[in-house]
């Protein structure tokens, strides 16, 4: 199967975004911005190289050490690309680059220089300019070259963020098979799934899926936690062996051309949820439904989590799990204790993805914001609650883009309904 022509974006996509700086950028100023550089795992191995997610967005070069620099002078606009030099004895052992020479039409940009010029090529094109955009601590070893020059410089980040956070027709459509790649991996998941397998080999299903599907990495690290694993948020060790009558919670989304999809479920090891799993499965997944209702344009993350803390806190009381007047306990966040995180998150190229959502999550949503809805319950063991809940975490997570009328969910595909999970591990429901 052919998968690159789908895993591109159009070239257009990339002139236009800079176009786009270049009109908020004032005049006489300098936009620089670097890529991540590779990084040592051990020895002389690296870990596999991602680019830098802005400096991807702007250009959708994939290779480290490169550098974008955008000028505009007297209301004119230039674009130049620093890469690495093609160097035929490197490139036989560690792969191929683009080199200088082919990078302005590879790229669409005006100019190409070699990274190692840098220094004197910055300062020259930098001459006589007043402002400087660059984001300083992020991509740290282009620091003290701007510093060099720019005292002060203007943080790309707030302009950069606002437009991600608004996603193209052409990006809906890589979250989109990020989202049904990710669906397809949670579904072999659940298939594989049973007693005395270990996470990393459930990790292992889900990879495998996403490779045949076009994604080579995810999104994110893995988190594949049976029992009480699943209290731990972000768990990634990954190594333990799946008890009979566990919960399994994955939580694994796959990348697929730079874009994140973020998936979680959580699934009963032996193919059947126990009355006490069952009881907080049921009221996470009314969660997640009621908060699903309520993302929508000109509502908020913060109007769908209140709905959704309400809705735990009436369920945990039910279950005698909190004790009090539900009024009082949401007052007094008594929740947190047993769902710490956050309703949801912006995503795209990043799996948490960058744009200012107010610090109360109470921006008012957008036609073409992408986000996860994620509520989640986590009963750790030491908790003071009927035996029967302790050390159970669930999570239940979907993608949702929002559209005119509403949303609609990326991840749907995905089975969620307690009966719907137990029929596809029973090998009765093929979907
Ligand atoms: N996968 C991390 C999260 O759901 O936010
Ligand atoms: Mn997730
Ligand atoms: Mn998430």
């Amino acid at each position: 199967m052919d998968l690159a022509y789908l895993a591109q974006l159009p070239p257009q996509e990339f002139i236009d975004r800079r176009r786009r700086v270049f009109e908020q950028m004032q005049d006489n100023s300098a936009f620089i911005i670097f890529t991540e550089t590779e990084k040592r795992r051990n020895a002389d191995c690296d870990y596999l190289f991602r680019a830098d997610s802005y400096f991807w967005y702007l250009t959708g070069f994939g290779e480290p050490k490169s550098a974008l620099l955008l000028i505009k002078r007297q209301g004119r606009a230039e674009s130049v690309i620093f890469v690495r030099n093609k160097d035929p004895l490197m490139e036989t052992w560690n792969g191929r680059r683009l080199g200088v020479e082919n990078a302005p039409q590879a790229l669409n940009v005006d100019h190409a220089f070699d990274i190692e010029n840098i220094e004197a090529i910055f300062a020259e094109k930098t001459q006589n300019l007043t402002a400087c955009y660059y984001a300083k601590g992020v991509q740290t070893w282009g620091d003290a070259l701007v510093a060099k020059h720019f005292a002060e410089p203007i943080d790309w980040q707030p302009m950069l963020s606002e437009m991600r956070l608004i996603k193209s027709t052409a990006e809906i459509a890589l979250i989109q098979q990020a989202c049904h790649i990710s669906a397809l991996a949670h579904l072999r998941a659940m298939k594989q799934t049973r007693p005395n397998r270990y996470e990393f080999e459930i990790e292992g299903e889900i990879q495998h899926e996403f490779s045949r599907f076009g994604a080579r990495f995810p999104a994110y690290n893995h988190i594949v936690a049976s029992g009480e694993n699943a209290c731990i948020l972000h768990y990634n060790e990954n190594d333990q062996v799946l008890k009979a009558g566990d919960l399994l919670l994955i939580d694994s989304g796959a990348e697929f051309a730079h874009y994140a999809g973020d998936i979680t479920r959580t699934i009963p090891i032996s193919g059947k949820f126990s009355e006490a799993q069952r009881e907080l499965y049921e009221i996470v997944l009314e969660a997640l439904k009621e908060a699903t209702k309520l993302l929508v344009p000109q509502s908020s993350i913060k109007v769908a989590n209140d709905k959704a803390l309400r809705i735990m806190t009436e369920g945990l009381v039910r279950l005698g799990i909190l004790q009090g007047e539900v009024e009082q306990l949401i007052a007094d966040k008594a929740y947190r204790q047993f769902y710490m995180h956050g309703l949801g998150h912006m995503l795209g190229l990043d799996v948490h993805d960058v744009g200012e959502i107010g610090k109360e999550r109470d921006r008012p949503l957008e036609v073409g914001m992408v986000l996860t809805v994620e509520p989640g319950l986590y009963i750790a063991s030491g908790a003071n609650v009927p035996e029967k809940y302790k050390g159970i975490g669930i999570r239940i997570e979907d993608n949702l883009l929002i559209t005119e009328y509403g949303n609609k969910n990326l991840t749907c595909g995905c089975p969620k309904e307690i009966a719907d999970i137990e029929g596809i591990m029973a090998g009765k429901n093929e979907i």
